[in-house]
């Protein structure tokens, strides 16, 4: 099993900037890359609110905290990825974007490198074939916000090397996180179980069997979970709700999961939840 000594993140969202903090709290390197130097000067900036609230609750220490932001690097350019021994790629959920940059870091990366997706929902496989490394392609699933979220889920490919599971399942263990390993099916199986509940939920709603505060608060406190699941599918975002929606159901070709027509609805008014100010609920 390789020893990881330098990651390179990929895409500096809310994804990419909390697994960058990760792995710098793991005492690694990274390298955290982005077209846009906006959005990698916001990554950044999420990053230093993240450690400040560890901070806040006394469970770092101030220098470990500026150790942790030192070790972040940032680029807008693939070309610097080169000697990186994993990347992990976080950019939107967009199959021909990730094909083309895994295309892309193939020919850029050393061919010992590790090339991980953070894909929620696309397929391991279709990315591995874009590479000539299929072998060393595999998905590395991280949970919003991936600071506090225990779990990460690991997609094997059928090419999938045993050495490069190892590899990433020790690093995500470095990270502190608990793993579990998925084949490579339309929505692993945290998607597969998850997004259905909330397109149910969103049925719901458009039925008028219940408000968004009855369905919230009668799935948070009738299944102890931490969020009702309108009020989760505004935190992960609606627009991503919908791609894996459209991925159980173009990929498993069943009627059961087709996207419910309110979440279709409110994508197209360009209501994706938190991010963007208003989804189900309002946040101005
Ligand atoms: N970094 C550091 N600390 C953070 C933080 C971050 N990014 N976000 C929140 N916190 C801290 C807060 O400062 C707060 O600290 P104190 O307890 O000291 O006050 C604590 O975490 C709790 O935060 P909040 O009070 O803001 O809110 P909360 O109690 O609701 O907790 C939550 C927030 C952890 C997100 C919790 O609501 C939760 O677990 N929600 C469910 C999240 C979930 O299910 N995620 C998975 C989504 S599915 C997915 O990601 C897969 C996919 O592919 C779509």
């Amino acid at each position: 099993m390789a020893q990881v000594k330098m990651v390179g993140v990929v895409g500096a969202g809310q994804m990419g900037a909390g697994i960058a903090q990760l792995v710098a709290a793991a005492n690694l390197q990274v390298l955290m890359s982005d077209v846009d130097s906006v959005a990698l000067a916001r990554g950044m900036r999420t990053i230093a609110s993240s450690l400040a609230r560890f901070v806040k609750k006394g469970t770092l220490a101030q220098e470990e905290a500026d150790a942790t932001l030192a070790r972040v690097k940032t680029t807008t350019s693939l070309l610097e990825m080169g000697n990186v021994d994993v990347v992990i790629e976080a950019v939107s959920e967009n199959e021909s974007l990730k094909r083309s940059i895994f295309a892309e870091l193939d020919r850029l990366l050393k061919p010992s490198s590790i090339l991980a997706s953070n894909t929620s929902s696309i397929s391991i496989t279709r990315l591995a074939a874009s590479t000539n490394r299929p072998q060393r392609v595999i998905g590395m699933h991280f949970m919003n916000p991936p600071p506090l979220m225990q779990l990460v889920e690991i997609v094997r490919g059928p090419a999938t090397a045993d050495e490069v599971f190892g590899t990433i399942k020790n690093l995500a263990e470095r990270l502190g996180k608990t793993v579990t390993c998925s084949r490579d099916f339309p929505g692993f199986i945290v998607n597969r179980i998850l997004m259905p509940m909330i397109n149910e939920a969103f049925y719901a709603l458009m039925e008028g069997i219940g408000s968004p505060q009855d369905i919230d608060v009668g799935m948070k406190l009738g299944t102890n979970q931490p969020m009702g699941p309108l009020t989760l599918a505004d935190f992960i975002g609606l627009d991503t709700c919908l791609s894996i929606m459209n991925v159980l159901h173009k990929g498993l070709g069943d009627s059961k999961y087709r996207p419910c027509p309110l979440l279709i609805q409110y994508v197209d008014a360009g209501w994706h939840g938190r991010k963007s100010g208003r989804g189900v609920y309002s946040y101005n």
